[in-house]
């Protein structure tokens, strides 16, 4: 590398190039990072006077804009009093404050909230719980069982419960073993039936022939005595494919929990807050997890935070004079008092604002832009869940085939869209907008606009 002339500051991406090692990028050919040097709103502003809306939330984190005045001053107030003390030994009023908010909106039954640093972290807290509490309880149940297309983190539990992947292939070894259930993704139905007529077979179906997945029912028939609990992503699959459930199956899942007496954990990491048009995903089936995870919109994108709330049963199970059956598990920044502060300062905003029924706005917006792409050649499935909004492409509508053409399309269209002042990151062919809450008619409406215009395109050149 040569030396850096001083007379001459070079530019950011020069520099970032230097120093920066980038998540999920191939440093040898990816494109040069966007300079961002300031947000506001759903916009982010580059060095060289580019104005892009946030399409993606900036990772699903984003909910009430950026650098929110109301969120800014939380931050300060907070790191003017005490930035940070360890939480093993202290307590805190943002890390109870917080508790105590977030336990008057969860589901019924969940009483504990264990902080941690991520949604990784979260899931990893799950898991460890899980395993742990039936370990305290005299019982050797070793089992998860997982989703297929879930995706729960890059940690070592986190990626070993997610569907194997490009992501976790090199680390396979190093994987636990999970047992794999179907996910009800009704465009590509896994018992290839239709939603229209279908009653959640997916869930039920027995001895289903071929691949590696099964019915949970099926699955906890065969496993139920030895299954730590059962993992998924209630409604919305994130990372795995934008894959929108019927709450039917959600409810069905819970219900076979409780039929084998196993523990459901709900990752909430992507859906809480109000991302799938109520505040917690699980009450589109009115369903309590025994141990539900948080992260991402927690703090409003403004600081890394997890927490998983557990049941009164679950906590109770660690409570004993004998301290091998203490949870020895804990992070450097559990409960940091300034992503505390800024979360319970975020959670007052959404009550106060009446974000849900924004959202309910959103979704509307989301249906009037979307829903007319269904008869474009190149679009599959559109599917619209409170504040996402989902396009999977396909190359042939009859087959449903993805590949061929449609290979490597999630770049090219993200450029596309940039070119347009939009960032969106497409997950290979599945296309989605969610934008932070606050953004409005006129600019979703120009935000799908970009999107229909694009697809048009992409639909002629076919
Ligand atoms: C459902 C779900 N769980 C867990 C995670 C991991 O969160 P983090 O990236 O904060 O570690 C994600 C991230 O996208 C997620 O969508």
């Amino acid at each position: 590398m040569k030396p850096a002339n001083p007379l001459k500051p070079a530019n950011l991406v020069t520099r970032d190039s230097a120093a920066i090692w980038h998540p999920y990028t191939q440093m040898k050919t990816r494109s040069e990072p966007l300079p961002i040097v300031r947000g506001e709103g759903v916009y982010l502003y580059t060095d060289d006077g580019r104005k892009l809306l946030d399409g993606t939330s900036s990772w699903w984190v984003n909910i009430h804009g950026h650098s929110h005045p109301r969120l800014n001053e939380a931050l300060a107030a907070q790191a003017r009093t005490l930035e940070h003390v360890v939480f093993a030994s202290c307590t805190h009023a943002p890390a109870v404050d917080l508790a105590e908010r977030l336990l008057s909106v969860v589901p019924k039954g969940l009483t504990r909230v264990f902080y941690s640093d991520d949604g990784s972290t979260a899931v990893e807290v799950a898991l460890k719980l899980a395993y742990q509490f039936w370990g305290n309880r005299g019982q050797d149940r070793r089992t998860f069982i997982g989703l297929s297309h879930a995706y729960h983190g890059d940690t070592v539990g986190a990626m070993s419960v997610s569907e194997p992947s490009i992501f976790t292939r090199p680390f396979a070894p190093m994987l636990f073993d999970v047992i794999r259930a179907h996910a009800p993704y009704c465009f590509r139905c896994p018992v290839g039936l239709e939603r229209a007529t279908c009653h959640i077979e997916c869930l039920e179906a027995q001895g289903h022939a071929g691949g590696s997945t099964h019915a949970l029912e099926s699955l906890l028939e065969a496993h139920g005595d030895s299954v730590a609990a059962v993992i998924v992503e209630p409604m919305l699959q994130g990372a795995g494919g934008m894959i929108v459930w019927p709450a039917e199956f959600l409810a069905g899942v819970r219900r076979l929990c409780d039929r084998f007496g196993t523990l459901l954990i709900a990752d909430e990491v992507l859906t809480g807050f109000g991302r799938t048009g109520r505040m917690f995903a699980c009450e589109h089936a009115s369903v309590s997890p025994d141990i539900m995870c948080l992260s991402k919109a927690i703090t409003a994108g403004y600081m890394p935070l997890g927490a998983t709330i557990a049941t009164e049963a679950i906590y109770d199970a660690f409570l004993s004079d004998d301290r091998t059956r203490t949870f020895f598990h804990g992070h450097s920044f559990t409960a940091n008092p300034l992503a505390c502060a800024v979360a319970v300062a975020s959670f007052d905003m959404f009550r106060e604002q009446g974000t849900l029924a924004r959202i309910a706005d959103l979704e509307r917006w989301l249906h009037a832009g979307l829903d007319p792409l269904r008869g474009l050649p190149i679009v599959g499935d559109v599917r619209i869940i409170g504040a996402v909004g989902i396009v999977e492409l396909v190359s042939h509508k009859a087959t449903k085939d993805a590949g061929g053409y449609l290979d490597g399309i999630g770049p090219a269209l993200a450029a596309s869209f940039l070119d347009r002042g939009l960032l969106l990151r497409p997950l290979g062919n599945v296309l989605y907008f969610m934008p932070p809450y606050v953004i409005d008619q006129a600019q979703t409406t120009w935000a799908l606009e970009q999107v229909s215009a694009v697809l048009g395109e992409l639909s002629r050149s076919m």
